[in-house]
């Protein structure tokens, strides 16, 4: 296993790295019945594809919009016609289940010296809540959020976010995410990147890729020698 070298700083994503997005519709899972899990599915995947179509089209809306907006496609797909559902995922999507192994991996980072900050598409108020809900408030230096400016990952400019926020150059910086096109924009900037492939998904055929992978941030300290 390689090792990450010259690390300064850990920026985290958040949704599917942190919080697992499926913990919402699994709240209201007796509701849903058999729908359950291909809804969640699609609900995700429009979410990102309206954040990349809203870049490429210049009409950024924030997270909770275009969270909204692709939750009534999904159900619209699945004919869930019932408002108070729809209300209900929503304000569940503020308290998703954090994964098991998060509060200990900034622990342990955070012990090392090493400061640790969320970088997310979440606006500003869905990340704050998303880490009181989960009681990593205190675990994190910094959540960093693309409304500050107003475009979605993976455009360089949300990366650099967190460059200057930091105050730590791109290649001192280890960057974890799920997504691997998320892996692949962080990477493209110039972050160490770190694929936490939970999901075991084959790899982006894209032009730039992790330096290491994971099946869950638990290796993350071992990975960056301080075990
Ligand atoms: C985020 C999405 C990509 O948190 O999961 O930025």
């Amino acid at each position: 296993m390689t090792t990450l070298s010259g690390i300064r700083a850990c920026v985290f994503d958040a949704y599917g790295t942190l919080f697992d997005v499926h913990s919402a519709v699994a709240c209201h899972r007796d509701r849903l019945g058999e729908r359950a899990d291909a809804l969640s599915a699609l609900w995700r995947q429009k979410q990102l594809e309206y954040t990349w179509l809203r870049s490429l089209m210049g009409r950024h809306a924030d997270f909770r919009q275009v969270t909204a907006e692709a939750l009534d496609y999904a159900c619209d797909h699945f004919g869930v016609a019932d408002a108070a559902l729809q209300h209900d995922l929503l304000a569940a999507y503020e308290r998703l289940d954090a994964y098991p192994e998060v509060a200990d991996t900034l622990r342990r980072l955070r012990a090392a010296g090493l400061p640790c900050a969320i970088l997310s598409n979440g606006s500003p108020d869905l990340l704050a809540a998303a880490v009181a809900a989960t009681g990593l408030a205190g675990l994190l230096d910094a959540l960093l959020s693309v409304e500050a400016v107003g475009v979605y990952k993976p455009d360089p400019r949300v990366y650099r976010l967190a460059v200057e926020r930091l105050g730590v150059e791109a290649s001192a910086i280890a960057f974890q995410s799920s997504n691997g096109w998320d892996i692949a924009g962080a990477a493209a900037f110039g972050f160490q990147a770190v694929w936490i492939n939970r999901a075991g998904q084959r790899r982006e055929r894209l032009p730039a890729g992790p330096v290491a992978e994971l099946t869950s941030l638990a290796g993350l300290p071992g990975l960056l020698d301080l075990d």
